[in-house]
């Protein structure tokens, strides 16, 4: 059998999935290098984990595709995070955003669980600690953030710099951008993953933010290209993955979980959203069953930080502006998010920054 050339070689590594994400290893950029010589094929695998089990797992993988596409002699080498000097390296330019401390990504999960209501109350109840926060909205599937934090104007207010650079709006005292202010009509209804890289990539880069203690950012459903390309965009401090008690939100939110350990990205929690409902008789019920987050706990070792009870104004009140932090501020839904906030800062080591020196 005559040994496969380099396209051929891409092709059938095409068929490896990148570990914890919904794509491939070569158009998540994982695949540094391929070359044939004499017979022999060469492949350079680049990974943003140290993770043993990960890196050495994938690199059997892939040799197994080498001999199965008709290799005989192959040589799979893993570099590590960062690469060797002088190669592309599409995690190389990871770095801090200027001015902000600490950034914390809400997501992945199955759509509807709460992301969007955690990322906006989270962010609201870490401000009501006293710390500086922003959100960003990179759901560019279904934004939501406008809608809740009340800036469905966004698209006409937002302002950018002479050198092209977002200028945030500012709701209830957080520093806000969402893909909704520059999605319209106009935009793409499918997005292919390099332009989705490129967006996350301006969209996280090209934000003049105001000086921030902690930075949320709310993620769209699934473990697709956002979480990826913000990953290997920013260092992203820990990740809260959303579950609701039932049983298909909490297997995506172990996918979640699982993605945001490949991703390099540590795991600070688990929150359980609409976990219980209380009637105004103060009986309480559970509407999508009970347990989920703290099974998900227990499987995983990450701590299930809050429990956000399920209450019915709070769909109401989001859908003109007023999510619960605002609305009901003294209400067992705040008080939650208030705990939650607690714990967040503590593990993200985030501390107030107003009036100190820096
Ligand atoms: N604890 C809750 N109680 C009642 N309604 C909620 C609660 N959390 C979220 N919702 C509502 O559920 C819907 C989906 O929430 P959202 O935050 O948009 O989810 P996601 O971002 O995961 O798609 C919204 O209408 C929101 O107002
Ligand atoms: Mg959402």
């Amino acid at each position: 059998m005559q040994t496969p050339t380099e396209t051929e070689i891409r092709n059938a590594l095409r068929a490896v999935p990148f570990p914890g994400l919904e794509k491939d290893i070569v158009s998540a950029g994982a695949v540094r290098s391929v070359s044939v010589r004499n017979g022999r094929a060469h492949v350079a695998l680049l990974l943003p984990t140290r993770d043993p089990q990960v890196r050495e797992g994938l690199r059997d993988e892939v040799a197994r595709r080498l001999a199965a596409a008709g290799t005989l002699q192959a040589e799979v080498v893993v570099l590590p995070p960062g690469g060797r000097p002088g190669t592309r390296d599409p995690w190389a330019g990871r770095g801090r955003l200027p001015g902000v401390k600490r950034i914390v990504a809400v997501g992945a999960g199955k759509g509807g669980v709460g992301k969007s209501t955690v990322a906006a109350n989270l962010a609201l109840a870490l401000r009501d600690l006293g710390l500086r926060c922003g959100v960003m909205d990179a759901d560019i599937y279904g934004p939501s953030i406008p809608m809740i934090l009340g800036l469905e104007d966004g698209a006409e207010r937002v302002e950018l710099t002479p050198d092209r650079k977002i200028l945030p709006l500012e709701a209830h005292g957080l520093a806000v951008v969402s893909f909704g202010f520059f999605l319209g009509p106009g935009s793409p209804a499918v997005w292919r993953g390099p332009m989705v890289a490129k967006a996350v990539k301006q969209f996280s880069r090209g934000v003049v933010w105001p000086e921030l203690d902690v930075l949320v950012v709310d993620l769209p459903p699934g473990t697709g290209d956002v979480p990826l390309s913000l990953a290997q965009g920013v260092v992203v401090d820990g990740g809260l993955v959303v579950t609701t008690p039932q049983r298909l939100a909490v297997q995506e939110a172990g996918k979640a979980l699982e993605m945001f350990q490949k991703l390099d990205v540590p795991a600070l929690g688990i929150v359980e959203n609409m976990s219980v409902a209380l009637c105004a008789c103060g009986r309480r019920s559970h509407p999508f069953g009970r347990g989920g987050g703290k099974g998900l706990a227990g499987q995983t070792g990450v701590p299930l930080l809050a429990e956000i009870p399920f209450d019915a104004p709070v769909v109401e009140g989001e859908d003109r502006g007023a999510p619960p932090l605002i609305e009901d501020p003294r209400g067992t839904v705040a008080a939650a998010f208030a705990q939650l906030a607690v714990a967040v800062a503590e593990r993200l080591g985030a501390v107030a920054t107003v009036g100190a020196d820096g």
